[in-house]
């Protein structure tokens, strides 16, 4: 987890510039942050507990005197979220400082062996061995260089680390392994973030450190080293395109609401998917034996659906898995025949990876669909499609769900096109329904507004709420439900409802509120059943289906109508009133929308 930033300035205070990259890498972590520059040959180290804003309230960050610095936003893995735990953390001279993003799993060892050493730790954290260790080798009599090198072979993990030395003062030593890390190359300095988006006002030149990588960067030149042999490194720069406006609020009180809102223009950025990438895609998919949809969080649930428009389309069966438990649940299945697709939209989440590269030792073919064409999961696959959602910073999935549900939509368009498997009519009425999106989505956004926030009033205070849904909707009950219980901590539950009958209905009382989706597909009628069923106990139907079904109407205690739409298309306009509910009833509970509490926008951790 975390997210880490330096710059090496040729003039001026680097303070103010750590801040605002720092702000823009919160989504990465926010228990504590902290920022380390050298100024006339010392170190000068700020650093809190809690967001960016609380921390900087009392430290000043903007106070930081010298043109070079590091800088942390931590998701805590190893300690409690403390000031003593908070990166940078430093070595016993306090002359050493690290920024680390990664987990050394080493650490207790190399812990104990520099501990015998006279070594003296204050921190809980693995990233503080790493201060201790350059300290060690620099003792030796080695430079800043080989120390960080040497340092480096003693550690096992994942890093992506930052590191100032106050006897050198004008350098950054930058290493990754299976962390992002990328250099930014500027004219009034050099750069070097987790994601580009904390340097993106001063430069859009990137160069992408591979594993296994370590550079240099000083305020007038960079250089880049293999760790192996020291040998430098040649990299292409290349031009990333994020708009300074991207980044920020664009008006909106939180990110989240931005990125609700944004989803009619991300959505039709997402039609123009480029088609050389489908096409190898979907011959790739074609060729398998068997293929999996695998993902976490949000992003299994848009593999879940993918699913269902895979097979319902293009008639081609799929498994989808949660990462996490995909290895143990079909590990031993993979081999040179089958696909595995992975959906992440950061393309870092670590249990995702992990399935990567034990694909990867079975020679089965690693596809993936991210939002980030800058991620270690784009340099693990075989081919890949990347969403066009741009940055999505809310830490709650939103616009990178419907992308995600896009592009597998196109994907399954595209199979059904190269097999034959539908008629020309079949295929055009599927594009169609492509072309209508984005005037739809914009359409629901508006008109549940008002309805959106009555519902939010009236649920704010439950202790529990159903989500039910049929078919390819139980996904959009799954995303539902988890957009509601990880921004408003309302207990939630979701079940295709076909279930409910066989347990969850034992939990409604009178005016338990049950959350029905129920456009008009094949499923509609047994849906008005299940919604009898639940009133007859007492529950709460509050049921979001066709807007002209009069019907399903009169059944539902509350109604919220939804324009028709191709049944394979429904999650995308489902799942829009289910995020603006979330989010309105986080805002009445007084919580952040955009940092839930515990959570991280992507887990790198297993
Ligand atoms: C975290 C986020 C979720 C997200 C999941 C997967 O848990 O809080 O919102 O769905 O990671 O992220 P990915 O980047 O792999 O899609």
């Amino acid at each position: 987890m975390c997210r880490i930033f330096a710059a090496a300035l040729a003039d001026g205070q680097v303070g103010p510039v750590l801040k605002v990259g720092l702000k823009r890498l919160e989504y990465g972590g926010y228990d504590s942050s902290g920022m380390a520059t050298i100024d006339q040959g010392k170190l000068k180290i700020k650093k809190g507990v809690g967001k960016l804003d609380e921390v900087d309230r009392s430290v000043k960050f903007d106070e930081l005197s010298g043109n070079i610095g590091i800088a942390h936003n931590r998701w805590a893995t190893h300690g409690y979220p403390s000031v003593t735990n908070a990166h940078p953390q430093v070595d016993c001279t306090g002359k050493i400082a690290v920024v680390h993003n990664g987990v050394i799993e080493n650490f207790l060892e190399i812990k104990e062996e520099l501990a015998e050493r006279g070594h003296e730790f204050m921190s809980r954290t693995d990233t503080e061995v790493i201060a201790h260790l350059i300290e060690d080798y620099i003792k030796k009599g080695m430079d800043f260089l080989n120390s960080t090198i040497n340092a480096i072979k003693e550690l096992k993990g994942s890093y992506a680390l930052a590191i100032l030395y106050s006897a050198e003062p004008d350098k950054v030593m930058l290493v990754k392994n299976e962390s992002p890390l990328m250099l930014g190359i500027g004219d009034d300095g050099n750069y070097a973030a987790s994601d580009p988006v904390a340097f993106v006002d001063h430069t859009n030149r990137v160069i992408q450190l591979e594993d296994g990588e370590l550079a240099i960067i000083t305020p007038k030149s960079y250089k880049v080293y293999r760790i192996s042999d020291q040998g430098l490194v040649n990299h292409n720069i290349e031009t990333v395109d994020i708009n300074v406006n991207d980044v920020n609020k664009g008006g909106y009180r939180h990110y989240m609401l931005k990125e609700i809102m944004e989803q009619p223009v991300a959505i039709s950025y997402a039609l123009n998917l480029q088609i050389q990438y489908l096409d190898v895609v979907s011959e790739l998919v074609r060729r398998s034996r068997i293929t999996y949809l695998i993902g976490a969080g949000s992003s299994y649930h848009s593999c879940m659906a993918g699913s269902y428009m895979l097979s319902q389309i293009s008639g081609l069966p799929t498994i989808p898995a949660v990462a996490s438990e995909f290895i143990q649940q079909f590990g031993k299945t993979l081999n040179p025949d089958s696909t595995v697709i992975l959906a992440s939209q950061s393309g870092e989440t670590a249990d995702v990876l992990k399935v990567a590269s034990y694909a990867r030792l079975k020679a089965s073919t690693i596809i993936s669909i991210t939002n980030v064409v800058s991620s270690t999961i784009t340099r693990l696959s075989r081919a890949y499609i990347i969403q066009q959602a741009g940055p999505e910073i809310g830490v709650a999935a939103t616009k990178t769900y419907t992308t995600q549900l896009l592009v597998y939509y196109q994907l399954a368009v595209k199979l059904a096109k190269k097999s034959g498997s539908i008629t020309e009519m079949e295929i055009n009425s599927y594009m169609k329904g492509l072309r209508e999106l984005p005037r739809l989505a914009d359409k629901v956004l508006k008109d549940v507004r008002e309805p959106i926030s009555k519902l939010a009033t009236e649920l704010k205070d439950a202790g529990h709420i159903f989500f039910l849904g049929r078919g390819i909707n139980t996904a959009t009950a799954y995303e539902g439900r988890l957009k509601m219980l990880e921004i408003s901590y309302i207990p939630s539950s979701a079940f295709s409802a076909g279930e409910s009958k066989h347990g969850p209905i034992a939990l409604i009382e009178n005016n338990s509120p049950v959350i029905f989706l129920a456009p008009d597909d094949a499923s509609r009628k047994v849906m008005l059943g299940n919604i009898m069923e639940i009133r007859a106990r007492g529950g709460k139907a509050i049921v979001f289906g066709n807007e002209v079904d009069s019907e399903l109407k009169q059944a539902s205690d509350e109604f919220i109508g939804m324009p028709q739409i191709n049944e394979m298309l429904t999650p995308i306009i489902y799942i829009l009133p289910l995020q603006l509910l979330a989010y309105n009833t986080a805002i009445l509970k007084g919580y952040d929308p955009d940092k839930p509490r515990n959570l991280a926008k992507s887990v790198t951790v297993l």
